[in-house]
């Protein structure tokens, strides 16, 4: 049983998954590895280990293994889509390069493109979405313009779980030259990632969301797509991503691409059940609301977002974690602390926000337990600011 599910009624997926057991197998097997770049028989084993992970990756997310690169996470192959490419563009071109992201997208997004916009690397335009956090494609395709050179757009959201049509940008912005990057670290564990379909240029994953490793994520990048690295080294992962490989982590990476494709169709009925009746247990309570897009096939089935009235971010997150339910005030921050959400932010939520997100390990329990918890939770926090003793 893995020790963050064991102490308590864990409803954070979406922070981080634990591994599952087979990922958790071929870390421990290939820990100590030699190094795969090295040329004795034991360096040639640990190549054999990671080029079978990559195309166990290709396999999962219907793309060449020669468009995979394995990274340390999914803030690493966001920063690298968002910079390789601006960085790319300002060698081959006179003009400052255009980039057009969300308000919503993740600070592994977010952060780089206002960095190099800071750093007139590049100038940026940011696109809010409507009030239950979806992008409109059409509101991206209108901001294009001749310079335009890397559209970002998340495949689903972390904090609200609403899922972006990214498969509408694909042909349009190929059309104009413009590479297209999502990041659909949060969509991997529950929904279809199909590189091809979506007609994407770069994608950003994260093992530990799906069922892998801390540590590992993975950078999809069209082959021939003009990239800068981040780091320069011994030119590991076609040049684009030096450092020796970390075998174990990869491997699991790989291991865990393959469970959660083939897991991922019952999981996501079954996790749509369960979010459901976590929502609808808590649905009557007074200052409650659940935040998101309304139509399933637009929320993710893992995430279930509550803006709550008259209660305090602090006060609830103690007072949850004190009878055992592990959630998040919007998503989890990087100091740890509890800060205001950008994500509420741009879509205009008032109240304190809580993220329930469930995963692979979630039973019914979990979910009856927590309503049991937030049913009395609540209403207790909210009576002192409604007068009542
Ligand atoms: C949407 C999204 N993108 C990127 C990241 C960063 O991934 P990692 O923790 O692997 O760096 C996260 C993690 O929360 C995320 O939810």
């Amino acid at each position: 049983m893995s020790t963050i599910v064991a102490m308590q009624t864990y409803l954070d997926h979406a922070a981080t998954t634990p591994p599952r057991p087979e990922a958790r197998d071929a870390l421990l097997a290939w820990l100590e590895a030699a190094n795969a770049s090295s040329t004795h028989s034991a360096g040639q084993r640990a190549r054999t280990v990671v080029e079978e992970a990559r195309e166990q990756v290709a396999a999962g997310l219907r793309c060449s293994p020669h468009e995979v690169v394995f990274t340390s996470g999914g803030t690493e192959a966001d920063n690298l889509a968002v910079k390789g490419i601006v960085w790319a563009a300002r060698e081959r071109r006179a003009a400052v390069p255009h980039v057009i992201t969300t308000a919503v997208e993740h600070p592994a997004v977010l952060a780089p493109a206002r960095w190099l916009a800071d750093r007139g690397d590049c100038t940026l335009t940011v696109i809010v979405p409507d009030t239950e956090g979806c992008v409109d494609p059409s509101s991206v395709l209108e901001a294009v313009t001749d310079d335009t050179v890397l559209v970002s757009v998340m495949a689903a959201n972390n904090e609200l779980g609403a899922v972006n049509d990214v498969a509408a940008l694909g042909d349009p912005l190929r059309a104009r030259g413009v590479a297209l990057h999502t990041d659909a670290v949060q969509a991997m564990a529950t929904r279809d990632v199909d590189v091809g379909d979506w007609g994407v240029d770069a994608m950003a994953l994260s093992a530990h969301k799906f069922g892998g490793p801390q540590g590992v994520g993975v950078a999809v990048l069209r082959r021939g797509l003009p990239i800068e690295p981040l780091a320069h080294g011994g030119g590991q992962d076609r040049g684009v991503r030096s450092g020796t490989f970390a075998a174990g982590l990869v491997a699991a990476c790989g291991v865990a691409v393959t469970a959660a494709v083939a897991d991922r169709p019952v999981l996501a009925v079954r996790l749509r059940e369960l979010s459901d009746r976590l929502a609808d247990g808590v649905a009557d309570l007074d200052g409650v609301r659940r935040d998101g897009p309304r139509d399933p096939a637009a929320r993710l089935a893992s995430h279930v977002h509550l803006s709550i009235q008259g209660v305090s971010t602090e006060a609830l997150t103690l007072a949850l974690d004190g009878a055992g339910v592990a959630a998040s005030p919007g998503a989890a921050c990087g100091s740890g602390a509890a800060s205001a959400s950008s994500v509420a932010e741009a879509v205009g939520l008032t109240g304190t926000p809580l993220r329930l997100s469930l995963g692979w390990t979630t039973t019914r329990d979990d979910i009856d337990r927590a309503v049991d918890v937030l049913r009395d939770t609540i209403p207790r926090l909210q009576a002192p600011e409604r007068g009542v003793a």
